[in-house]
């Protein structure tokens, strides 16, 4: 997730948007800028890589006279994260600089009706293409705030971004949609940032932008307008009283809290550009050139394999594709019989996972094509890999993965839906309701998420004292059921099993018994009366059990924990924060550190 800083007031402007950037750092970027006006002239410094490389550049500039400027950290979603794609971007006429967070989703046809009109872009960035609209605006109206009303109504997708220009020094633009953006109220001061860290020192007065406002604002005032009308706006400052720690994690205790709570916005940023809202239509660019694989091979790790067993109903139900899902660690030291025909599809958040980076290695040598889906614009995964796909779904910094698996899984529900609409396999129920269930899913979950923390933090209480656990699903719900159990072991220290529920009954069955509890995956599918019946063996020993489970369903376990009835495999996307946040608040109320767990790094590298 990009980080936008803007500063408008009586005290050089650099220093406090470098240390603005800072503060912004934990957000994940890989390239930075800044931007201001000084002596009639609009200054642009970008650099690759962090931030004591911009400021080993900035070292050699005099900028003390500037007082109002623009800063961005940036997380490459469009094009390498190279010093021509870090922003702030340049109109032609290098009159206006914008620093932008989000995706401009249909960025490549604005594009391209720009450079019919003899426009240059010298990045791969929809950023660019965004000055270049606002600019173009600038000579259509008469003020910046019309031009920007302008470009915007031209635009699809998810912004926010701060614009400042030649002609109007000491002032700042900022608009969002979709992607945070607030207004630090100062004295004398005014900033506009992606997070509240980045103006903390400065003051404690913000202002909460909603989609579809815009601010403009100078050292001594501001004025908040609507987008579209350009009525202005009142609004009342909020006083934050978090510390610099909690004010990075958004207010919430830990990074793994926040990151399930972005996970409504994933789902968001993950189809953006890829599902026309207005058609209904599905484009995945990337896959174009790629012929429909014959069979298919998911290689990957930990979670990310989670994510890649849970496709394997999908695909070969919907595109009858034969999948095999393997572990990235046994793929790469077993004699593999591979055809040629067939794809690798390597997954993985970080891009940087030694064994699946093996994998892609061994794919290759025997000439058999692979597809990376990562979320690290770069990566090794990224650049080893022959087609490259992109989650979007911004740095994951909790150790534990969990809007990374949110996106894989919105991921390769599109993947199973592209190749089964071109091989004309889809379903036709699937084809009426996924693309269009997919879209409403941001909203829905975000409305159910804190009812789902509600109930695990009730049930972390009552279960907290068992020491093992069985997470058992079929279908779908199996690897599910995985990632369950992953997440429980990892994050509060339980020792948990995931299975088949079909399994149960050859042999492992024989461990329950009253302090042993059973986490069931329920869900109102075909496959229910089956995984009832498998309860009823569990209840049989005098097993505890959790139910995960739709209203309607007719279960009467322990403990049923009912979730919203979406579409088919969209239940999913409701059960996986269920399993996150009871993990979590397990391990919350066994005084657990979760954001550090033991003996786990980030980006697990080790052979
Ligand atoms: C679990 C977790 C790990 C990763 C695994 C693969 O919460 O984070 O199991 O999923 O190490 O990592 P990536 O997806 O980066 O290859």
């Amino acid at each position: 997730m990009c980080g936008i800083i803007g500063y408008a007031g009586h005290r050089p402007a650099l220093p406090i948007i470098v240390e603005g950037l800072k503060s912004l750092e934990y957000r994940g970027y890989d390239s930075a800028g800044v931007a201001y006006a000084q002596k009639g002239r609009l200054n642009v410094v970008r650099s690759e890589g962090k931030l004591n490389v911009l400021e080993k550049k900035l070292e050699r500039v005099n900028a003390l006279s500037a007082t109002c400027g623009i800063g961005h950290t940036r997380w490459a979603t469009h094009g390498l994260p190279t010093e021509k794609n870090a922003h702030p971007h340049i109109d032609e006429e290098g009159r206006l600089a914008l620093v932008h967070n989000g995706i401009i989703e249909n960025y490549q046809e604005l594009k391209a009706e720009l450079q019919k009109e003899g426009h240059k872009f010298w990045s791969d960035t929809d950023t660019e293409v965004l000055a270049y609209l606002i600019s173009k605006g600038c000579h259509l109206k008469d003020t910046i705030p019309e031009a920007i009303s302008w470009a915007l109504k031209q635009v699809d997708g998810s912004y926010a971004f701060a614009l400042i220009d030649l002609k109007n020094p000491g002032k700042i633009w900022a608009a969002r949609n979709s992607s945070p953006l607030l207004l630090g109220v100062g004295t004398g001061e005014n900033f506009v940032a992606s997070d509240i860290p980045a103006f903390l020192p400065y003051t404690r007065e913000v202002i909460f932008l909603e989609d579809n406002q815009m601010v403009e604002m100078d050292a001594n005032a501001w004025q908040l307008y609507d987008v579209e009308t350009l009525n202005p706006l009142s609004k009342k400052n909020q006083h934050i009283t978090w510390d610099l720690q909690a004010a990075q994690k958004s207010g919430y205790k830990h990074f793994m809290l926040k990151e399930i709570f972005e996970q409504p916005q994933v789902i968001r940023d993950c189809l953006a550009g890829r599902v026309d809202e207005r058609k209904g239509t599905l484009v995945l660019p990337e896959l174009e050139d790629m012929a429909i694989p014959k069979g298919l091979s998911i290689v990957a790790c930990g979670t990310s394999y989670h994510a890649g067993l849970w496709a394997k109903y999908l695909i070969e139900a919907w595109a009858k594709i034969p999948v095999q899902v393997e572990i990235a660690s046994e793929f790469r030291y077993r004699s593999l019989v591979m055809n040629k025909d067939d794809l690798i599809l390597a997954i993985s958040q970080s891009g940087e996972t030694a064994d699946t980076l093996a994998g892609i290695r061994i794919a290759k040598e025997k000439g058999v094509h692979v597809l990376g889906l990562c979320n690290v614009v770069g990566s090794s995964v990224a650049r080893e890999s022959d087609t490259v796909i992109y989650t979007q779904a911004g740095p994951e910094i909790s150790v534990a993965s969990t809007k990374a698996m949110c996106s894989q899984l919105v991921l390769m529900t599109l993947l199973a839906y592209y190749w089964g609409e071109k091989k004309g396999t889809l379903p036709k129920e699937i084809k009426e309701k996924i693309l269009p269930g997919l879209l409403a899913l941001p909203k829905q979950l975000k409305e159910e998420l804190p009812m789902i923390r509600k109930k695990a933090k009730k049930l972390s209480k009552e279960y907290a004292w068992a020491k093992n656990f069985f997470y058992l699903g079929r279908g779908i719900n199996f690897p599910l059921a995985l990632e369950g159990a992953l997440k429980l072991k990892e994050i509060s220290y339980i020792h948990a099993e995931g299975y088949a529920a079909g399994e149960m009954k050859h042999g492992p069955i024989a461990l329950i018994d009253p302090e042993f509890p059973t986490f069931a995956l329920a869900l109102d599918d075909f496959l229910l009366p089956k995984v009832k019946s498998n309860l009823k063996e569990v209840q049989a020993r005098g097993g505890k059990i959790i139910t995960l489970t739709h209203k309607g369903a007719n279960i009467q376990e322990d403990d049923s924990w009912v979730i919203p009835r979406v579409s088919g495999p969209l239940s999913s996307f409701f059960v996986l924060p269920a399993l996150q946040l009871f993990a979590y608040e397990m391990a919350v109320y066994l005084g657990k550190d979760v954001d550090q767990p033991r003996n786990l790094a980030k980006s697990v590298t080790v052979e």
